[in-house]
């Protein structure tokens, strides 16, 4: 079984540490250079809403696989609650907490889908994801993901016994290099679906695993899209089961229920390689953490260059540059500029200046305006005597 370490250890390296990069965005000497944030997990503690939570219409029972007793699952006593928020609070070895759905005999069974979301509400780069079940582990679920807010959802990965006939996808279980024609397509894996262990299975989810190109990740943008969300949907499709479903009554249809006690995600906030720190900012609207954006750039994700710095165009920082934004000359009388293809083309400097002050013009502020000229003193005074 793959833990989470090990998973960071052999596909995070990828866009890890393999370069030696560290924290600091800036060498000794000051020159810029891509900087990453630290390996986190953004689902800690973040909201999950469920699509279907046990007795929240009343108590109601549920019998564990394996065990004697039945229990009583109801969302007005903390004792016996199982809401959705559970599986992101503080990680307990012993899956003391946990979310969990109706059972089957509430109705919840293939074709019925119970969703779990989790909006993480800016960009991570997601290394992996484990989630580990309180009940049997399902026979076919789905991840889906968004890639920024506001996004579609697009599928990460399929887990499910029959890949073809639920998702319509091959099975690549087992395979160290998946053959694709996409890069990002999701792929689909039979492991995991069995009903063994009854409770504590894992499952963990590695974005880059047997992925084509994964060894170039920094000169993949499709790869570095890839691995990039800000909110992650777990699709529960098909429960397993002994198969007594059908025969054994209200006691076999009381066992049948999804239960997830931990959902872990192992990602950096996204920063473009231009921030090497993510924080919430104070006394503001947003309820989410953005970056604290050097190399003159902006934004929550660094996607930006800073007003004043669109000499050339924005590009995230690699390895091989860190494309940190640059200064537009304004000569002063400008805080604003924007990147024009064809004044870099025939300048070799892009930035077009925005608004320029004390009756200045041109791209760069650098000359007077129609009907003024350059006085004395060297600023533009009008052209026209005052009489
Ligand atoms: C569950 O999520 C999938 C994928 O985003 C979506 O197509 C489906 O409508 C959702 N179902 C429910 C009940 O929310």
């Amino acid at each position: 079984m793959w833990n989470p370490a090990l998973i960071s250890l052999c596909f995070g390296f990828l866009f890890q540490n393999v370069h030696g990069q560290d924290e600091n965005c800036y060498d000794d000497q000051g020159t810029p250079k891509v900087c990453l944030t630290l390996f986190m997990n953004p689902a800690l503690g973040k909201p999950v809403e469920a699509t279907n939570t046990c007795g929240q219409t009343g108590p109601t029972e549920y019998c564990p696989v394996g065990q004697r007793t039945c229990k009583v699952c109801d969302s007005t006593d903390p004792g016996n609650s199982h809401p959705a928020n559970f599986i992101t609070d503080s990680y307990d070895f012993y899956g003391r907490t946990w979310w969990q759905s109706d059972t089957m005999l509430e109705g919840i069974r293939y074709p019925v889908v119970v969703n779990l979301t989790i909006d993480l509400k800016k960009a991570y780069d997601i290394t992996y994801m484990t989630l580990r079940f309180k009940s049997p582990r399902p026979d076919s679920f789905a991840i889906y993901k968004k890639t920024a807010p506001g996004s579609d959802w697009t599928p990460y990965q399929f887990f499910s016994t029959s890949c073809q006939s639920t998702y319509g996808k091959q099975d690549v279980s087992g395979r160290w290099l998946i053959q694709t024609s996409e890069p990002n397509e999701a792929f689909c894996k039979s492991e995991y679906g069995d009903i063994f262990p009854f409770s504590n299975g894992r499952i963990p989810f590695s974005t880059l695993e047997g992925r084509p190109g994964a060894n170039d990740f920094d000169n993949s943008p499709v790869l570095q899209e890839w691995v990039t969300a800000s909110a992650i949907r777990i699709s529960l499709t098909r429960m397993n089961t002994l198969g007594d479903e059908d025969f054994g009554g209200d006691r076999a249809l009381k066992s049948y229920y999804y239960a997830i006690s931990d959902f872990e995600i192992g990602a950096r906030c996204k920063c473009n390689g231009h921030a090497n720190e993510c924080y919430l900012p104070e006394n503001q609207v947003a309820d989410h953490e953005v970056c604290r954006c050097q190399h003159n750039t902006g934004g929550v994700n660094c996607e930006k260059c800073l007003p004043l710095y669109n000499d050339r165009p924005w590009a995230g920082a690699a390895e091989s540059s860190a494309n940190e934004c640059q200064r537009c000359e304004c000569n002063g009388k400008a805080d604003r500029c924007y990147f024009d293809e064809n004044l870099y083309q025939t300048t070799g400097r892009g930035g077009r200046c925005v608004d320029c002050r004390d009756n200045t013009d041109g791209p760069q502020c650098e000359r007077c305006k129609d009907n003024f000229v350059r006085g004395a003193n060297g600023e533009c005074e009008s052209a026209t005597p005052v009489l």
